[in-house]
């Protein structure tokens, strides 16, 4: 069987490094916010660029406290949030949560990441904030969204959650999460950066930004039991920074490796039908999820099982059709709801052996044959 991800692999190569690092926390007696998130904090920030940064208890809570810290959602305001239509629960329940109401916009059907196009259609006089998602590690049209966020003096706060690293060219290449006032990470163990429970990150180069987050995150206390606003338990865990800032030397190799897989899967996976996300000449992708397109899904996922292949399925439904967020359901968007019938997720990780990612390939292969 090739599992979809086996994270025992990755810690079974780290173990030596991770182990002490771990026991040395044990020792320390301090596990929420002390050295170890600091450092943390300093390192994944000038890893990305930015100017500041705050380690918080997940990617999702990262999104909400970026959203109420940017001040551009106000809770009780209905204040619009335009995302993706096409990705995960997560991302439209952080608006939720921060107190704004999701608006999804269709994707582009080449990359399948948000279109622009799409945002210019569903903006409303209550628009406040978009929310582009860089889906499966791949940069978002970010120049067109940001010229429209201009013109509507919009605030734009980036979901990188699936994109550690990934680079976009705007003049000179940027990491994503350093484009928009604001940029949110998880490091929910399968990621790229991953940690062994869960955490998540907020860039910014606003200062006041970060420290709005801050106070939130901390109970909304600037000061020990002085509570200034309802704000949040989302506080930095020092087990958890210091295993990222462990892994985080490593993020670089596992993201050109991850890049190889994918270029070898891109040049030998074939067979009618067969579609891949189209990467602009601009975009650096990071291959958090290598899917493919295929209009007999269901099929192909069956075939691969059946030669004891695990797929995963992001995401099996359009986040505008989805019960929880009934009220922001809209008319139809035909590239989301298209694409959530086509996408299935093949295993790609830096642990994926030579000749497990070549049973993958002539699994695949062989499914043209057998429908033909
Ligand atoms: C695109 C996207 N946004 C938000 C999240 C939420 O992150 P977390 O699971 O760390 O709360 C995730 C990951 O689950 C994600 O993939």
């Amino acid at each position: 069987m090739i599992r979809y991800l086996d994270l025992q692999r990755e810690y079974r190569d780290l173990q030596r490094e991770l182990d002490p690092v771990v026991q040395r926390v044990l020792a320390s007696g301090q596990y929420i916010l002390g050295r170890e998130v600091e450092q943390f904090e300093r390192r994944w920030i000038s890893y990305c660029g930015a100017a500041y940064g705050l380690l918080v208890a997940s990617g999702t809570d990262a999104l909400t406290l970026a959203l109420g810290a940017s001040g551009a959602v106000r809770p009780g305001a209905a204040d619009e949030v335009i995302t993706s239509a096409h990705g995960s629960p997560y991302t439209p329940m952080a608006i939720v949560r921060a107190g704004g109401r999701p608006v999804f916009a269709d994707i582009d059907p080449e990359t399948w990441l948000i279109s622009p196009a799409s945002i210019e259609r569903v903006l409303t006089s209550r628009t406040r904030v978009i929310m582009p998602v860089h889906l499966y590690g791949l940069p978002c049209d970010l120049k067109a969204i940001l010229a429209i966020a201009e013109a509507h003096r919009l605030v734009v706060v980036e979901d990188a959650c699936q994109a550690h690293g990934a680079r976009y060219r705007a003049g000179r290449w940027q990491r994503v999460g350093t484009l928009g006032q604001a940029g949110a990470f998880s490091f929910y163990p399968t990621k790229n950066l991953g940690c062994y429970g869960d955490a998540g990150f907020i860039t910014s180069n606003d200062a006041g930004c970060i420290e709005r987050a801050r106070v939130a995150a901390n109970g909304g206390q600037p000061t020990r039991n002085i509570a200034v606003s309802p704000g949040y338990n989302s506080r930095g865990d020092e087990l958890q920074a210091a295993i990222l800032s462990c892994k985080l030397a490593h993020l670089e190799a596992w993201n050109e490796c991850r890049r190889k897989l994918a270029a070898t899967y891109r040049q030998r996976l074939r067979g009618p039908g067969l579609k891949f996300q189209e990467v602009p000449e601009n975009c650096e992708h990071v291959y958090r999820l290598f899917v493919v397109r295929h209009p007999q899904r269901n099929q192909l996922r069956a075939h691969l099982r059946e030669r004891g292949i695990e797929t995963m399925v992001h995401y099996p439904v359009a986040l505008h059709r989805q019960a929880a967020f009934a009220e922001a359901s809209q008319a139809s968007l035909p590239e989301a709801e298209r694409a959530v019938e086509e996408v299935l997720s093949l295993p790609l990780n830096p642990y994926l052996s030579e000749a497990e990612v070549a049973r993958i390939i002539e699994a695949v292969n062989e499914f043209a044959a057998v429908t033909a």
